[in-house]
């Protein structure tokens, strides 16, 4: 049950999509921009870039920061029906608010997630789900103590944090690190942050920053281990021409 104390902390918004996401007043912050939209966001931001350059692939593991209102993986599962792909797909989210997970299967989610009604209860009520095609976990507790217990190797990375100002701890350069260390050699990371904050400590770890533009929308950040065939960011330069620039670091929260 999602009890009071927590449902009083967040509230409703609709988005200009059309697709509802939640307020949260413990990090001041929506979980979407509701400008963007909560459903446009996912596949725009993190799926469709995503699965453009993986879907050739038979399986994939996907790291999804954090679960939140799940909208990243069941957006992922919605892409993968409609277009009517074979590929495997094996979902770690980690999220330490249970009581938002647990309520899940009474949020009025857009029709386009019709179809998976029944995955979307089965998460909410057991925190897992599993069939021939699909399993997906929620890593119950704190991504930062979770992360580096994983063992699968990472192919794909949705880093859809709360902010690197609200929530500072998943977007340091040790985070990255933690991140880095279960990636497969060539996984890629979708996110909405295009901080030179962000972008550095992603960097320093061994990815390769891209622009990522995509229609009625602000462009994002891509990340590679792999040199792509993508708009190129030069960092060396970036650092050249904006010396104070610095990754953030634990230390400093
Ligand atoms: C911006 S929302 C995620 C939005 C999500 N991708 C979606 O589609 O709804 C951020 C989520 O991170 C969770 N969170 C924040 N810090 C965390 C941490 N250290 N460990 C696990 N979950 C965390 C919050 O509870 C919240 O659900």
């Amino acid at each position: 049950m999602y009890d009071e104390c927590l449902r009083s902390q967040k509230e409703i918004v609709l988005c200009e999509d059309g697709t509802n996401t939640l307020y949260s007043k413990e990090f001041d912050e929506p979980y979407h921009s509701t400008k963007d939209g909560a459903l446009h966001e996912s596949l725009e931001k993190h799926v469709k870039p995503s699965f453009s350059l993986k879907k050739e692939k038979e399986q994939l593991i996907i790291l999804d920061i954090c679960f939140g209102l799940g909208y990243n993986t069941f957006a992922t599962l919605y892409y993968i029906k409609k277009q009517k792909l074979s590929i495997k797909v094996h979902i770690l989210s980690p999220e330490f608010d249970e009581g938002l997970v647990r309520s899940l299967d009474t949020f009025d989610y857009p029709k386009e997630f019709e179809s998976i009604r029944s995955i979307i209860q089965d998460i909410s009520q057991n925190l897992y789900y599993e069939d021939e095609q699909f399993k997906i976990e929620i890593l119950l507790g704190d991504a930062r103590k979770s992360i580096p217990k994983i063992k699968e190797k990472i192919d794909i990375i949705y880093q859809d944090a709360f902010s690197p100002a609200h929530n500072p701890l998943l977007w340091t350069t040790e985070y990255f690190k933690d991140v880095r260390a279960i990636c497969e050699e060539d996984a890629i990371l979708t996110t909405y942050s295009t901080a030179a904050a962000i972008r550095l400590g992603l960097y320093e770890n061994g990815f390769l920053i891209f622009v990522h533009r995509a229609e009625m929308m602000r462009y994002s950040t891509f990340a590679s281990l792999k040199m792509l065939d993508l708009e190129y960011i030069d960092m060396e330069l970036k650092k050249e021409r904006n010396p104070t620039a610095r990754s953030m670091k634990d230390r400093d929260f």
